[in-house]
């Protein structure tokens, strides 16, 4: 047998640390197989099950053999769909041309990163934000620029943080909208000025939009791309589309970078699963668009209990999340750290969350992230639990 240290593993991947959350999600399952009752605020996806009529579809292609490769950049009749998407949405006309389907929004940050950063050039990104955009850009030996944001900045990057923080080997910007954990939605005329920041440098903007379709109450929803149309946009069928497990998503590319994206795309991946882009064109219909729909509205319902009920009990939300399903709170006074409040949550109280330390460093130990992907039902025990762990925590 070899021993574990005999293996000299690339220099690269020390500084890709694992995804917190998802030791949590392994350690509520273990919980869960000796007979206990966990209620998941960790998870980062919908609880609701795959759109029926994507489902149908999925069916429906394996039955008719449709397992073979794809081209790389994904079906034309998906890609032609996904762009009336912009028409419906954003009343924007993108060419199918400049749409790849990939494997997820992971293998689209996967490209752009491949495609826009030489090793040791960075991308400015938010702290706290989505911890595997941190890891991309080290699996490349490229740089995550870390921006720290308050609720000040409305937990997103605007001109004067971009100009304090561009650095010599700054090639550009990667932000979410709405974002991961923390729900911000950059307003238009925010993410216009972003933009102009951006190209005044002769920087790269890239904008994860894998949250769209998931923006609550009257924050309008702009793509990037409606501003900026040399932007790099990435997306998902996960959220909205609710197909996690169906890994597929898609990116949006300027003309110019169609032919790099399309040989990378087939170098390292050959083409996004074949059946989950037969069943994604079921995501189309109205009857699975009425779904969504119905899943985003209990959505916002969550969110709107979760965000008080939590505030209720002294946690810090200073800005309603306007987008996503989470709610990133700073803890009550006096709780310790978040990764040991995470934990004592979990192993005592049997509720799942995710320390702020998986987001970032920028006071990481003071926040942990709670995703309202659970029903309004579980939510309500989650909290009680909560309730009763601050309770012991202050000696009540
Ligand atoms: C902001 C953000 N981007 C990208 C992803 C990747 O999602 P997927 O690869 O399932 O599309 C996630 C997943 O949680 C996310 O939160």
């Amino acid at each position: 047998m070899q021993e574990e240290n005999s293996v000299k593993y690339a220099e690269r991947v020390r500084k890709i640390e694992p995804f917190r959350v998802m030791d949590i999600v392994a350690r509520a399952a273990a919980l869960e197989a000796d007979g206990h009752d966990v209620v998941h605020m960790e998870v980062g996806e919908p609880d609701f099950p795959t759109p029926g009529a994507i489902v149908k579809a999925g069916q429906k292609a394996l039955t008719a053999g449709k397992t073979k490769y794809t081209t790389a950049q994904g079906l034309p009749e998906l890609r032609e769909c996904i762009s009336q998407q912009y028409m419906d949405w954003y009343g924007i006309s993108i060419d199918p041309s400049r749409i790849f389907v990939t494997t997820g929004g992971s293998a689209a940050l996967l490209l752009v990163t491949a495609m826009l950063l030489n090793v040791d050039e960075g991308f400015l990104m938010t702290d706290p934000g989505y911890p595997c955009n941190r890891h991309f850009l080290h699996a490349f030996e490229a740089e995550p620029q870390l921006v720290p944001v308050t609720a000040d900045d409305h937990f997103q990057l605007t001109p004067a943080l971009i100009e304090r923080h561009w650095k010599d080997n700054t090639r550009g910007a990667l932000i979410a909208s709405p974002a991961n954990p923390t729900g911000a939605v950059i307003a238009r005329k925010d993410l216009e000025q972003i933009a102009n920041a951006i190209k005044e440098r002769n920087g790269y903007l890239v904008v994860d939009e894998i949250y769209h379709g998931l923006v609550y109450g009257d924050v309008a929803q702009d793509s990037v791309l409606s501003i900026d149309p040399s932007a790099f946009v990435v997306n998902s069928f996960s959220k909205y589309f609710g197909m996690t497990g169906w890994r597929l998503g898609w990116m949006v590319v300027p003309p110019d970078a169609v032919k790099i994206a399309e040989k990378l795309s087939q170098n390292l991946f050959i083409c996004p699963s074949s059946v989950a882009q037969y069943a994604a064109l079921g995501a189309f219909s109205t009857d699975a668009k009425n779904e969504m729909e119905r899943n985003k509205a209990e959505f916002k319902k969550r969110r709107d209990f979760l965000v008080p009920a939590l505030r209720k009990l002294g946690f810090g939300v200073p800005l309603m999340p306007e987008g996503a399903f989470y709610v990133y709170a700073k803890l009550p006074a006096g709780l310790g750290s978040s990764e040991a409040f995470a934990q004592s949550l979990l192993e005592q109280h049997h509720v799942a969350i995710t320390p702020g330390t998986d987001f970032g460093t920028y006071l990481a130990e003071d926040y942990a992230r709670f995703s309202y992907s659970q029903d309004l039902e579980t939510l309500k025990k989650g909290v009680e639990r909560i309730t009763l762990a601050l309770e012991r925590n202050r000696g009540i």
